[in-house]
């Protein structure tokens, strides 16, 4: 068979996972959407989750068909047909020529010509031409950005029971930094606060279920990850619309009061309190966001017992996933100990010293695992602020 041509700006061939990959020479400057096309090695981690949940999620079994959208050069796709063990079809689609160029030179160069098919076609084109020709097991969107205008077409392109994975790396709109953006954006009302990261994969999750509910589908996160920069959330999805509303009821509101961190969960907003029930002072709202269970520990059992869980090529996300076991995941929120401290004036304790205290005295606490030094826990903010000063000074 002819070799196809390379393109014509520099490329260089790296290894991801078992796949060799060429790839756009970036230099010494990081990857950028200005590439004739998108390869980002800082991205690994977030291929290495999604090859570990497929793996995982039709682990018995086999995902038929698996879509790409959004797939640059090709690096996810090609790393699912390769390395989870149970998708046996590909397709991957991208609107940037080059992107599709080199994709088609990887799927040759891995062996892959007869299980990926590659279209230069728009996102919504190839995800709405799927949900009506015939749906994919598992659909991936990976943008720069923002996943919103890409969701629907994505939820209605994905076989029922089948899974969803989304990422979005516009952390400053998810994470309540640009209320703006996340407003018109999103239709979320969020501000910025000592868990920000938790807002901004409880955001993303919330606003996929919202999406696939007005679609008659119940879409649940199984997995859920703040890592670097992006949040992750992979989806199952289900059909019906007692599921739909079922899933719809879990995104709710927070009121969160910025003087004492004083957070709580409302179904509705005619359960708003202007006043902090604590010290009095005005509260803020946040949502609606996902506020129901972020992961399926099943499946997280079912990672963490695979040979994925013990080969070294994972170890990054394996260890993402060993912290989310341990994870409270039903408390939407969590506090930094660092923010904590300082109104107690002191210096910060070590985590877990504080997640045994607070469970000494009743309370459920955990650790999280998109920040050391942070705590989930049930219990009020003045009784955390009082165990912190214990700690430190005893
Ligand atoms: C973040 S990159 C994808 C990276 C890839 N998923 C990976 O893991 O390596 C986003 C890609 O979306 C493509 N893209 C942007 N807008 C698009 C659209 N409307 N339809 C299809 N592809 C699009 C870009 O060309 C780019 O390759
Ligand atoms: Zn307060």
């Amino acid at each position: 068979m002819e070799a196809a041509p390379l393109p014509p700006f520099p490329v260089k061939m790296v290894r991801e996972g078992v796949a060799e990959l060429v790839v756009p020479e970036t230099g010494e400057t990081q990857a950028t959407t200005k590439l004739p096309a998108f390869y980002n090695p800082l991205s690994k981690v977030s291929r290495d989750l999604a090859v570990i949940v497929v793996g995982a999620y039709f682990s018995g079994g086999t995902c038929s068909l698996a879509a790409e959208p959004l797939a640059g050069t090709g690096a996810r796709i090609i790393r699912l047909l390769l390395e989870s063990g149970s998708v046996s079809e590909g397709l991957a689609g991208d609107i940037s020529e080059w992107a599709v160029r080199l994709c088609e030179i990887n799927r040759r160069r891995n062996g892959l010509t007869e299980r990926l098919r590659i279209e230069h076609l728009d996102a919504n084109l190839l995800l709405s031409r799927l949900a009506v020709e015939g749906r994919a097991c598992y659909v991936d969107i990976d943008p720069f950005g923002s996943p919103a205008r890409f969701l629907e077409n994505g939820f209605r392109a994905t076989e029922r029971r089948g899974l969803l994975g989304v990422s979005a790396t516009d952390l400053a709109a998810l994470s309540g930094s640009s209320r703006r953006t996340a407003y018109w954006k999103y239709g979320l009302t969020l501000v910025k606060t000592n868990f920000y990261r938790e807002t901004a994969i409880r955001a993303l999750a919330g606003f996929a279920v919202m999406t696939a509910s007005r679609l008659s589908l119940g879409a649940e996160p199984i997995l859920s990850v703040a890592y670097r920069h992006f949040v992750r959330v992979f989806l199952r999805v289900e059909r019906g619309k007692r599921r739909a509303h079922h899933a719809r009821a879990l995104v709710r509101y927070l009121i969160h009061c910025q003087y004492c961190l004083n957070v709580s969960v409302i179904s509705n907003v005619t359960e708003w309190r202007e006043k902090c029930s604590i010290c009095g002072n005005p509260n803020t709202i946040i949502g609606p966001i996902w506020t129901g269970a972020l992961h399926d520990k099943n499946l997280v059992e079912r990672i963490l017992s695979s040979g994925h869980a013990s080969d070294p090529t994972y170890g990054e996300a394996i260890k993402i996933i060993k912290a989310i076991s341990e994870e409270l995941d039903d408390i939407p929120w969590s506090f930094q100990l660092s923010e904590v401290s300082r109104r107690a004036r002191t210096s910060p304790p070590k985590t877990k010293h504080v997640v045994e205290k607070l469970r000494e005295v009743g309370y459920r606490a955990s650790s999280t695992h998109y920040d050391p030094a942070a705590v989930k826990t049930d219990a009020p903010p003045d009784v955390l602020t009082k165990i912190v000063k214990e700690l430190v000074h005893n």
